[in-house]
């Protein structure tokens, strides 16, 4: 695969999108629109990203991390300008820089390659990706000469009623010879109704310099909408979901009702993997083979064996081993580890704990800060007292014990292996392996109540 450098346009404010987080932080797929296209970018053969940064540049900085390289522009002065910010780093490069919009989180990694291909096949110092749109309003419209060779393009404020019908537009992707490119912004004028510096106005100003420039056309439209509302956000968020859906199903993965199930970006399901409605796989989520998931299921960032049954449950930051079977109205929270053929039924919240191969919790339980064996029963009601106001302390429990319903655990304690706790028992001091602990206050009879009550 031949490599190319990209520069990626992220100064801007998004005045549109009425936020205080810039534009290109919003989220599209549970993944900011900038991460987007940088993916597709690495996936298309990028070796280098460099993202030019203005509004909020700290912030972009700090969420997308340093896998790739910053440029500020402090004052925006138009797309051309924001290119020029990259010469101290990339003057001395040879070969091809693509230019793209840090708003357009529909691209592909196909589409990026085909287009780079092109450009090199083509031999062209400048190459713009077009798209053929049914609405055109605010793009930059591309002006070809009857032969079809691309002559310039012209912004929306600045074009004439004729070149307004023109529905082929500039999708802010380029292609350039770096030298070609930053010989040509050097020339590049404010004189326009914005009185910004264009970076399209490169491709007339090579052209007229009697080097080649070259179009690529996308297939689709939709792969270079770039985002600039709200409303604009969420038609990119269900073209990304229908995608990630489509992916799944041709992968093996049955899904019920692909429009009531929402999967991010980079989730993983293995096959044979069945998705009932109203589920949410987020974030780093991966999910096994043989899986059935839903419907009201919620699991972020959460790695899942094969052969889990979950039902409306929420689990977040946690990881769950084969064959478990997650009951109703489950919340597994962070730091969790449910290990396989683990049975949780109704009710049962699980925090920052291990719960070993085999056990069941099967009832109303609140299960925190616990290391619990292998084949432990968990009576109905049974909770760890984890928290006495100020720290919190872990509880205990082996292999083989069995908690009666409606135990306190009170920790920071530990319960044998094989020990047993009678129901109703508050649990404050450890239980020795292989003994009964009962810990509550013995029933007595009054005979005649009901006469001396009168
Ligand atoms: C630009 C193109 C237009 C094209 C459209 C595609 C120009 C002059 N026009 O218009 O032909 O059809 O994209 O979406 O390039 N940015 C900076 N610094 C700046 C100005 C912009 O980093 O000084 C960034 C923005 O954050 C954004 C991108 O460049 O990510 C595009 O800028 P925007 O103002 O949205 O350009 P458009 O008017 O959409
Ligand atoms: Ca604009």
């Amino acid at each position: 695969m031949l490599d190319f450098i990209t520069v990626i346009l992220a100064a801007g404010k998004g005045t549109r999108m009425k936020s205080k987080l810039p534009k290109v932080l919003h989220r599209a797929a549970g993944k900011p629109m900038l991460q987007h296209v940088i993916d597709a970018a690495d996936a298309a053969g990028a070796r280098r990203n460099i993202v030019v940064t203005g509004f909020g540049g700290e912030t972009v900085r700090r969420a997308i991390g340093d896998s790739v390289e910053y440029v500020e522009q402090k004052e925006q002065l138009g797309t051309g300008h924001a290119v020029l910010q990259t010469e101290p780093l990339l003057g001395g490069e040879h070969g091809t820089i693509m230019v793209l919009c840090g708003d357009t989180p529909l691209l592909t990694a196909e589409l990026l390659a085909r287009f780079h291909e092109e450009h090199v096949l083509a031999g062209a110092k400048a190459s713009v990706l077009t798209a053929i749109m049914p609405n055109a309003k605010g793009y930059g419209r591309v002006v070809r000469r009857d032969n079809g060779e691309v002559l310039k393009i012209v912004e929306h404020k600045d074009a004439t009623e004729e070149e307004r019908q023109i529905h082929e537009v500039n999708s802010g992707i380029y292609c350039f010879d770096a030298q070609a490119l930053f010989s040509a912004l050097d020339k590049v004028t404010n004189d326009n109704a914005q009185g910004e510096y264009y970076l399209p106005d490169v491709l007339s100003i090579l052209r007229d310099a009697g080097e080649k420039i070259w179009a690529v056309t996308s297939d689709d439209y939709e792969s270079t909408l770039g985002i600039n509302s709200r409303s604009q956000l969420a038609i990119a968020e269900r073209i990304l979901r229908r995608r990630k859906t489509e992916e799944l199903m041709a992968d093996g993965v049955t899904i019920i009702d692909p429009h009531t199930t929402f999967v991010d970006a980079d989730v993983r399901v293995g096959m044979d993997t069945v998705i009932y409605p109203f589920t949410f796989l987020e974030g780093d989520t991966v999910i096994g083979e043989d899986c059935c998931i839903g419907p009201h299921v919620r699991f972020q960032n959460t790695v899942v064996g094969n052969g889990v049954k979950a039902h409306y449950a929420y689990v977040h930051d946690a990881q769950i081993d084969d064959d478990v079977d997650l009951g109703q109205f489950n919340h597994i929270r962070p730091d969790s580890h449910i290990s396989a053929d683990v049975k949780l039924g109704n009710f049962v919240e699980v925090k920052n704990s291990d719960i070993g191969v085999g056990s069941k919790l099967p009832h109303l339980s609140y299960i925190g800060d616990c290391d619990m064996g292998a084949h432990v029963n968990m009576g109905c009601g049974t909770i760890t007292v984890n928290y006495d106001g100020k720290k919190k302390y872990r509880t205990v429990v082996g292999d083989h014990a069995f908690v009666g319903c409606n135990s306190n655990l009170v920790a920071p304690v530990t319960v044998g292996t094989n020990a047993y706790v009678a129901a109703g028992s508050t649990i404050t001091h450890d239980v020795p392996p292989d003994t009964l602990s009962i810990a509550r206050a013995r029933q007595k009879e009054i005979e005649g109540w009901h006469d001396k009550r009168g």
